[in-house]
């Protein structure tokens, strides 16, 4: 989505509602500081005038002491000021990487299935921690800018002369305000070509990493390699053209400044001409003015960074903003059973993928589903764990529409078994424990022997301590999923659903998962999915697709 420039700052303000006064904090710190740098090139001008043999009261030693205090104090006020822009900054960044992960865990599957892995660590990573340009440094050097400027304005005004006083309002103006709007005008497509490019970069480099095994069985690893050096080249391009713009830009801004100053002086002369200021007013005119430029100046520099800091606060926003389609129930239960699907019709876009599906899974029940590859059985198990709604019908979860249930509630019962079986990088122990932590030994030895893994686990060097990454290819699929099996045992869901946990293996291994589950089946219901008959073998009931329809066998 794109937000207008305006619409996207004051979103992004309101995420720091909380720490208003830290931000308030920097600003005094920022203005102040900024005030003794202008009173360190003031005082010196003075010390100059003095010394030319002007008449001014204040001795050498009160100059130097103001000028040696007004050093000091500045080196303090602006480590608060810094201080409090980072605590902010790096507190934001915290709070919104909560904010997007939470965002991400409620977002349903069809808001995220268009969102690839390489966009979401971009998001994660890249695009937040550009904010902290934004938060760290953007939005108090405005304000303080702002506030400088009004003092010195009027400063100005009350001590030499109006005239000059408006003179500094335009040149603040085209320095703060004009040049940089134009250069973000300019610029902005192109901070947005640059972080897509960035992103699509990042998702090409990822997917070919995962896809390595792949690459190199096709003996694609010259055409990647070209790939990636191609892609890595635009993008150096892109960067060398941006800091080409940036250069010109701080080129114009600069040549702006020396005209600014050189009028600073014809302006003062023509004042002097006309009796309104005094011959050393100009000079000390020219001091101040030219030494107040430094936090507009500070503006100026900020579109560089704002380009891609707006792109990159547009895409936070953008997943911020998305509503989930499906919202979470809010009643808990402890029963899940009987499962009835009641004339459940279901697309993903606008085909149908079930068309008024009847089917009941009773307690202690072991159902099979069978049908050729994308007919909608992995779909159903989808609608049982509520990744998706329906499109008409419904899911009765013993009773209650799926829709009233908790997720927390409906997962605490169901289980799904897939494909395959993911093992973290850690010990074999911890990797089970994940399906019960508090469980004890005798606990998870039944559930090895349950599954039929083991023996192998005890063959391992350190047994149930031995590393998975130790294992390295010293286990099988089949091992895997016995292992996936073990945490099912441990875990003891009410409803069990098996999306093709045997299809990459063997009969022998695909028996001895079977067999296990049969014995189990006294203390849940499962729900099997299969294009093999054979699989369907320990089944109580058998739903076979035909023809679109899902019928009783
Ligand atoms: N997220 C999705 N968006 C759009 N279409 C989808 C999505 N997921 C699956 N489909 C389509 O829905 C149909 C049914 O998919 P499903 O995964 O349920 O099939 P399946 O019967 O489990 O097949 P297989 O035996 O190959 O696993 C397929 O045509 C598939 O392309
Ligand atoms: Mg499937």
């Amino acid at each position: 989505m794109k937000r207008g420039v305006i619409k996207l700052i004051s979103k992004l303000i309101t995420l720091i509602g909380p720490f208003i006064s830290v931000i308030l904090l920097a600003v005094v710190n920022g203005v102040i500081g900024y005030l003794l740098a202008i009173n360190i090139t003031l005082f010196a001008g003075i010390a100059i005038l003095k010394f030319l043999g002007i008449a001014i009261s204040l001795s050498y030693p009160l100059i130097f002491t103001i000028i040696i205090l007004s050093g000091i104090l500045r080196g303090i006020v602006r480590y608060f000021e810094q201080y409090s822009n980072h605590y902010i900054a790096f507190k934001i960044l915290a709070i919104l990487r909560i904010k997007i992960f939470r965002a991400l865990r409620h977002l349903s599957l069809d808001k995220l299935e268009d969102k690839s892995k390489g966009d979401l660590v971009s998001l994660l990573q890249g695009d937040i921690e550009t904010l902290e340009v934004f938060y760290a440094h953007t939005i108090t050097p405005v304000l303080i800018a702002l506030l400088t400027s009004v003092v010195m304005v009027i400063f100005i005004c009350l001590t030499t002369s109006i005239y000059l006083g408006l003179y500094l309002i335009l040149a603040y103006l085209i320095i703060g305000v004009i040049i940089p709007v134009i250069f973000y005008k300019v610029n902005s497509k192109f901070g947005r070509k640059y972080r897509l490019k960035m992103a699509q970069f990042e998702d090409f480099y990822l997917d070919s990493i995962y896809g390595g095994y792949e690459i190199i069985a096709n003996n694609k690893q010259e055409m990647y390699k070209k790939e990636v050096t191609k892609r890595s080249k635009d993008l150096i391009d892109v960067t060398k053209k941006s800091e080409m713009k940036n250069n010109t830009f701080m080129n114009i801004t600069n040549s702006v400044i020396v005209i600014l100053n050189i009028l600073i002086i014809v302006i003062g002369y023509l004042l002097y001409k006309n009796n309104m200021i005094l011959n050393y007013e100009i000079i000390l005119a020219y001091v101040v003015l030219t030494s107040s430029l430094g936090p507009v100046l500070a503006l100026a520099n900020l579109p560089s960074n704002l380009v891609q800091t707006f792109a990159s606060g547009n895409r936070v926003l953008d997943i911020l903003e998305l509503k989930s389609s499906i919202v979470d129930g809010n009643t808990n239960i402890s029963n899940v059973l009987p499962i009835t699907f009641n004339k459940v019709s279901f697309k993903y876009d606008t085909k149908y993928i079930l068309n008024n599906v009847n089917l009941t899974i009773n307690k202690n029940e072991i159902v099979g589903i069978l049908g050729p590859s994308g007919v909608g059985k992995s779909t159903i198990l989808k609608l049982i764990m509520r990744f998706y709604d329906v499109s008409s019908g419904e899911v009765l979860i013993n009773d209650m529409n799926i829709k009233n249930i908790s997720y927390k509630s409906l997962y605490d019962n169901i289980n799904l078994f897939s494909q395959s079986t993911y093992l973290f990088h850690d010990t074999i122990l911890n990797n089970l424990l994940i399906a019960k932590s508090d469980a004890s030994k005798e606990e998870v030895i039944a559930a090895c022997q349950n599954a039929g893994i083991y023996d192998y686990i005890l063959a391992q060097k350190e047994g149930f301590n031995t590393k998975i990454s130790d294992l390295k290819d010293n286990i099988s699929e089949g091992e895997k999923q016995r292992l996936g099996l073990a945490r099912v045992f441990l875990r003891k869901p009410k409803l069990l659903l098996l999306d093709e946990a045997t299809a990459n293996i063997d009969a022998i291994n695909e028996g001895i998962i079977l067999n296990a589950l049969k014995q189990y089946s006294k203390d849940m219901s499962i729900i099997i999915i299969s294009h093999r008959k054979s699989t369907l073998s320990i089944c109580n009931k058998i739903y076979e697709f035909k023809e679109g329809n899902l019928c009783l066998v």
